[in-house]
């Protein structure tokens, strides 16, 4: 089968799709919804790289406080994650009015999502400004929480990730779960939250 050029992009590879937690001054949780998420390894140990693009709430955030945490995002959180991905934090000052169970970081002063599978506690090392408004965070792993049903080597590892239900960002502005059902369009989801 004949391969062809096409736009630059990334569809047909998968992204796990994240809620990044922070706080805002008065101390409650801010969340919001990201792709532009992958891994680096140094010597401190294992990294993130977070690409945050035009200026947002989240942004501001994480500069302020320089941490932040990475829950990611399973099916039954997709409507909640969809909403606050496209619900702008800067102009809709009420936006956190619907929350999800919010956990206190266990080595940084985060939010985190009891409901998510797997949570990161991210400290930033280093903020890569790509001069168009785009930046890169670049972030030590400080604390990973994992539902404790995942652990149970006694489960085929293949089983348990049905069980964690990652929602992936596959391609064309839709979600998609790891077994290949699709989940709606961006935007569809979170129609329910509104
Ligand atoms: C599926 C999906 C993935 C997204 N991924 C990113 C991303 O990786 N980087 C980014 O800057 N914005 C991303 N966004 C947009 C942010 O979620 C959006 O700007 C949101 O308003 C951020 O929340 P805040 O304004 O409260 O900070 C994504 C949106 C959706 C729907």
């Amino acid at each position: 089968m004949a391969k062809v050029k096409t736009r630059i992009g990334n569809d047909f590879c998968p992204q796990a799709l994240f809620l990044y937690g922070t706080r805002q001054e008065d101390g409650k949780p801010h969340f919001g919804l990201f792709c532009w998420f992958g891994y680096y390894h140094s010597a401190e140990g294992l990294g993130v790289m977070a690409c945050i693009g035009e200026e947002k709430q989240t942004k501001d955030l994480i500069r302020k406080n320089g941490v932040f945490s990475a829950n990611l995002v399973s099916e039954p959180l997709l409507p909640l994650a969809d909403y606050y991905g496209c619900t702008y934090g800067r102009t809709a000052p009420d936006k956190m009015k619907v929350l999800p169970t919010v956990a206190q970081g266990e080595v940084l002063d985060v939010p985190t999502i009891a409901e998510s599978p797997v949570s990161f506690e991210l400290e930033v090392k280093q903020t890569l400004p790509m001069g168009d408004g785009s930046d890169i965070f670049l972030c030590l792993i400080r604390n990973v929480t994992i539902e404790e049903k995942l652990l149970d080597k006694m489960v085929p590892f293949t089983e348990r990730l049905m069980q964690a239900a990652p929602v992936l960002a596959p391609g064309e502005d839709t979600y998609s779960s790891i077994d290949g059902r699709y989940l709606g369009k961006w935007g569809e989801p979170g129609n329910t939250i509104k």
